[in-house]
Formats: structure tokens, C-alpha cells, sequence
């Protein structure tokens, strides 16, 4: 598998693109405006885009997933429980993607918002167990993700604290984290 961080430094935004050398297919998380960047990714690893997937509905970013679909004919995909007046393929917590050797299995951590995925990362031909999660506005380093931006910020908060924090502390040790949110970030 092949991964790569693209990070628009204005804002610290990250956005990740993940794909499998023998299949020749890739993905990309969270894109955002400017769909440039992930158009050369691509065809510097000779890949082709064939997922495009949204977290949830971001608030403070304007999403770039829907125009890069459009632009590499890729599934676009979202949380079940976004609310949203567009064609997606919904995914929900357990769901699994596979590209070759790749696997990325969604977990459902509502309290940023209540529809968020965050992406178990698996590296099949090195194990079967998930090596990394991309957390999106889920996990930052050191940090959570602000929980009032959803109607009702408190069932947000109660949401991270008392549902997503503590299944996401049952992952292994050595799962790596990947935040939608760097340093710089405002
Ligand atoms: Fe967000």
C-alpha cells in the first residue's frame, strides 16, 4: 500500500490519500477545495481515484469531495447519517473498503457531529489487525474535536466522552493517528 499526507499549510487541513500498488486504485479522505493537489498525487503513483469520501459535513472547510467524484468518475461516499441533498454511497460503522492488499474499515465516533467516520487503516499482506486510523475531527494529537457544532451540543459531548472515546481507547496501542487538523490550524 501506498499513503501520503497533503496538507494545506494556510489552514493545517489534512487530507490523506491511501491506495494499492497492484491494483492500481486509490482513495482520498476529507479532500478539499482545490482538487489539484490530489489530481498530481495520482498520477505521480500512476492510481487511479476510485473513492472520494467525506467524514462528515464539514463546517469548517468547504469540501472539495463532491467536484473531485465528479472530475475522476470515483464513488462518493458519506456517513449514513449525514444530511445531505446529493447522491452518495452511505457507510456505517464496520463497513470495510478493499483495494487490493488495502482495507479501510469505517468506525463511527458521533460527538463533532453526530454522523462523523473516522478509517481503520489495515495493511492486509502486513497483518490483519489495523496499523492506523485517520481521525479526521474526531482525535487530534492530544486532543478531541470541539462537540457543540451539531444541534445539541451537550448529546454531543456525552456522545464523545461516554460512547467514542471509550471504544477508541480499545483499539491497540500502536494504532497510529492521523487528525484532519495539524498545527496551525485555526
Ligand atoms: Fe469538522
Amino acid at each position: 500500500m501506498w499513503f501520503e499526507t497533503l496538507i494545506r499549510e494556510e489552514t493545517g487541513c489534512a487530507t490523506y490519500m491511501i491506495g494499492c500498488q497492484r491494483t492500481g486504485d486509490c482513495m482520498v479522505f476529507d479532500p478539499l477545495w482545490d482538487i489539484q493537489p490530489y489530481l498530481k498525487m495520482a498520477k505521480k503513483k500512476k492510481s487511479k481515484i476510485k473513492y472520494v469520501i467525506d467524514s462528515h459535513s464539514h463546517a469548517d472547510q468547504i469540501s472539495g469531495a463532491r467536484r473531485l467524484a465528479e472530475e475522476t468518475g470515483a464513488e462518493l461516499m458519506l456517513p449514513e447519517l449525514a444530511e445531505i441533498s446529493y447522491e452518495a454511497t452511505r457507510l456505517k460503522g464496520g463497513d470495510e473498503i478493499r483495494m487490493g492488499g488495502v482495507g479501510l474499515r469505517v468506525f463511527h465516533a458521533p460527538g463533532h457531529r453526530p454522523e462523523q467516520i473516522n478509517l481503520l487503516v489495515i495493511d492486509y499482506p502486513r497483518g490483519e489487525e489495523p496499523w492506523a486510523m485517520l481521525t479526521a475531527d474526531f482525535v487530534m494529537v492530544g486532543d478531541v474535536a470541539r462537540p457543540d457544532l451539531a444541534q445539541g451540543g451537550e448529546s454531543g459531548a456525552d456522545q464523545l466522552f461516554n460512547d467514542s472515546i471509550p471504544r477508541f481507547l480499545e483499539l491497540p496501542d500502536h494504532v497510529e493517528v492521523y487528525p484532519g487538523h495539524l498545527a496551525g490550524s485555526t
